[in-house]
């Protein structure tokens, strides 16, 4: 079986996943849609060996800590079960991110993982098959199979819950911009643990899954009808909705640092005075800015102007994930 090396570009979702429907199959609450970023790609090969008696998994250049060697080696489960093999794989995956950028990895992960090992297993899956795969490593991972504009359907059965790319003409006009806070130290609350936190004791989590359908209704239109500012709204209102209901879980989780709110207010001033720009958060206090080709330049001097970041990235759409060789 010769190895496989693939590639996925991470995503930021404009209108979140945040809740769990099943968490065995990994189904979301509530839809999403995303932009995949060209700047942040992972690439991982997988080698499936006879000789190996477990699973080798390398990250970074350094062995997998055991929570995370273990849910890829789950991950490799499912893809041994549907190809009929027990045979163990060694596993090395880097992430082509600007340095220390703290940013998550496990939607560009868990999507270039699906592929790496679909194809290195012999087993040929489509587009739709592999999204559904790569939900079950992590649920932003289903989005990182596609490029550009994507939605991630709710569904409620594992074959109902896959995305699909919005073609939007809008694409060729967007870039985000993204600004790192505190030099990317590992998050203090994984989005795992903390949506399912979230649900169990938010009294806010009901009215954040009732509000998605609503946002997802108006990011799509606004795509469709290329309206750039309705979709930066409804981007942003998403994004602290979001973490309105995490704040008010017991205990609170407070992904938020100082420079987390100065972006936010930077963003503000920056939109008052004519530039295209709304910001988003995932769970993490960086700020990753919409914004367009023209205005990129003057967001990014503008961002790194403010205390406490760290660097600052512009990035243009990314494509699907595909097999390097
Ligand atoms: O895919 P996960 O389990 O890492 O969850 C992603 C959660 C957010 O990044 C906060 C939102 C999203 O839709 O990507």
């Amino acid at each position: 079986m010769p190895g496989v090396t693939a590639r996925a570009c991470a995503n930021i979702a404009l209108v979140k996943y945040w809740g769990k429907r099943d968490a065995d199959l990994n189904l979301p609450a509530a839809g999403s849609l995303s932009l995949s970023l060209a700047a942040l790609v992972t690439e991982t090969r997988v080698d499936f060996d006879a000789a190996l008696g477990a699973d080798l998994i390398e990250l970074e250049g350094k062995p997998a800590g055991t929570a995370e060697a273990a849910r890829v080696s789950s991950f490799l489960d499912l893809v041994r079960d549907r190809a009929g093999i027990t045979t163990r794989a060694r596993v090395t995956s880097f992430n082509r991110f600007p340095t220390a950028s703290g940013l998550a990895s496990s939607a560009s992960g868990f999507a270039a993982l699906a592929v790496a090992t679909t194809h290195a297993a012999g087993l040929h899956l489509d587009p739709r098959e592999l999204s559904i795969l790569a939900r079950r490593g992590s649920g932003s991972a289903a989005r990182s199979i596609f490029g550009g504009f994507v939605r991630m359907h709710a569904g409620d059965t594992d074959e109902a819950a896959y995305a699909e790319p919005i073609t939007s003409s809008l694409i060729d006009r967007v870039r985000m911009v993204i600004a790192i806070v505190g030099g990317g130290a590992p998050k203090t609350h994984g989005s795992r643990d903390a949506m399912d936190h979230t649900a169990a004791t938010s009294p806010f989590y009901r009215a954040w899954v009732d509000l998605v359908p609503r946002d997802l209704a108006a990011a799509e239109a606004a795509l469709a009808t290329r309206d750039l500012p309705a979709l930066g709204d409804v981007t942003e209102h998403n994004a602290l909705a979001m973490h309105a209901s995490a704040i008010a879980a017991r205990p609170g989780v407070i992904y938020w640092k100082p420079a987390t709110l100065a972006l936010l207010a930077a963003v503000r001033t920056l939109r008052q005075n004519g530039r295209a720009a709304w910001a988003t958060m995932d769970a993490g206090p960086h700020v990753k800015v919409l914004t367009t080709v023209e205005d990129a330049d003057h967001i990014a001097r503008a961002l790194a102007n403010v205390e406490g970041v760290t660097a600052t990235t512009i990035s243009g759409p990314g494509g699907p994930a595909y097999v390097v060789g």
